[in-house]
């Protein structure tokens, strides 16, 4: 557990909260590096009787920091933008172990993908793939391919992020990907490498991501009857953490139910991981500027942080939920609390009627905030985005200076 109690002060592994937030100020993300490196080697355990490849989804945490330790630690990668592929050279990672995901991949994105030797290109559409062997024509290149199915399958998450079924824009169906992989495997220009799905996020059921497999591997069996084998088969991201006391996956049950499907094939497994290796990792630690007790019975108690929708929009955009701990407990009488942030909108909270001892000037620590929040933030009401700070055992190091103002403009001309 990356963040508990020691004597009555929340501390990221051994460092108190408080300390991060007088040196570094708030509102700050706080990630613990020691927990994402156990859930990486928890993972490679899991999946360690098959041969495998663990891709973490850069967009769920793209600090430098972060990918060069995973990097360090033998990741490969999944990235979906130009923008991504270069941070993750910039933290010393290799080009040839990435996968690149993604509907709408640019050329100058495809090219500079091609010319740093990208590990797989994983298409999304008919469309898509003549771009791609255009542009290795072009570059004199070959491109390799996976092609990503829809498998049309319910994962029971939260809509905006369930991505295998068929009215999602994501992947093909499969007679279309049969077709697609006719046409790469005549090309002069492609490569068939593997075959790809992600049926969503934060699914926490184990038996979606074994059907969609199945549905992969029939797919790869029609293929291996025309002559077209596939090496790896990439079963995409979306494990499940805990943000509640709910149940995250049982990711055990999911490494049986990959084995049993696996184990007598010749194939290379991919997963994408990203909010599972860094979800639980981070806090976003906010200071209480006001509090706005309910002037009357039935008004509601608004507790005003320096943190705000721009820094966290899990909330606003997904009704997410997340924990939120008193980082030093008052000595108050606890009552329910809406936390919101400075933003001018009422969909600007972080979390609802919750039962919190207050006081203004307090540090409260929003939980689950390390995959999918700094990468989501905005600059909405020109609030410069927080820092992020790094944990290591005793040590903190801030990984992302907090932005100033002049960062924000100095982009900008009176024209
Ligand atoms: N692979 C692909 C192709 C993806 O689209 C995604 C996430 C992943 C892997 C990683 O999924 P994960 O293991 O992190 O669940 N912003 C939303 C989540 C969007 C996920 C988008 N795709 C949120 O805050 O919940």
């Amino acid at each position: 557990m990356p963040f508990v109690f020691k004597d009555g002060q929340l501390c990221a592994d051994d460092v108190p909260l408080s300390r991060i937030a007088g040196a570094v100020g708030t509102p700050t993300y706080v990630y613990c590096w020691a927990d994402i490196e156990t859930r990486y080697q928890e993972l490679g355990r899991v999946l360690a009787g098959l041969n495998h490849r663990i891709c973490y989804a850069v967009k769920a945490n793209s600090n430098l920091s972060i990918l060069a330790r995973l990097a360090a630690l033998g990741a490969s990668f999944d990235i979906v933008s130009g923008g991504e592929l270069e941070r993750l050279l910039r933290a010393g990672g290799s080009a040839a172990n990435v996968v690149f995901s993604g509907v709408g991949k640019s050329e100058v994105d495809i090219d500079f993908a091609l010319k740093c030797g990208i590990g797989c290109f994983n298409v999304e559409s008919a469309s898509e793939l003549e771009r791609l062997a255009a542009r290795a024509k072009l570059l004199g290149r070959r491109a390799p391919v996976s092609v990503r199915v829809n498998p049309d399958i319910d994962a029971a998450t939260h809509p905006y992020i369930a991505t295998g079924l068929k009215e999602s824009k994501f992947g093909v169906p499969a007679p279309l990907a049969l077709e697609l992989y006719r046409r790469a495997a005549s090309s002069a220009h492609l490569t068939v490498v593997g075959i790809d799905c992600h049926i969503g996020s934060q699914v926490t059921d184990p038996k979606p991501f074994e059907t969609a497999l199945g549905a992969l591997l029939k797919l790869v069996d029609a293929l291996a009857s025309e002559g077209i084998a596939l090496r790896h088969v990439d079963i995409g991201g979306g494990f499940g953490v805990s943000y509640d006391d709910a149940k995250p996956l049982d990711l055990a049950a999911l490494g049986q139910a990959l084995n049993a499907r696996l184990a007598d094939r010749d194939m290379e497994l991919l997963v994408e991981p990203g909010r599972y290796l860094v979800a639980e990792a981070g806090v976003l630690l906010t200071r209480v500027e006001y509090l706005k007790p309910a002037a009357t019975a039935d008004h509601r108690n608004f507790a005003i942080v320096d943190a705000a929708m721009n820094d966290l929009i899990r909330p606003a955009l997904y009704q997410a939920w997340h924990k939120v701990d008193v980082v030093s407990p008052a000595e108050t009488p606890a009552r329910s609390w809406n936390v919101v942030g400075p933003v001018c909108e009422s969909g600007d909270f972080l979390a609802l009627d919750r039962e919190l001892a207050l006081a203004e000037g307090g540090l409260l620590a929003i939980g689950t905030a390390g995959a999918y929040g700094f990468v989501q933030s905005s600059n909405y009401n020109t609030r410069p985005r927080a820092a992020e700070v790094l944990v290591d055992g005793g040590e903190f190091a801030v990984a992302r200076r907090r932005e100033t103002v002049s960062d924000l403009i100095g982009l900008e001309n009176i024209v």
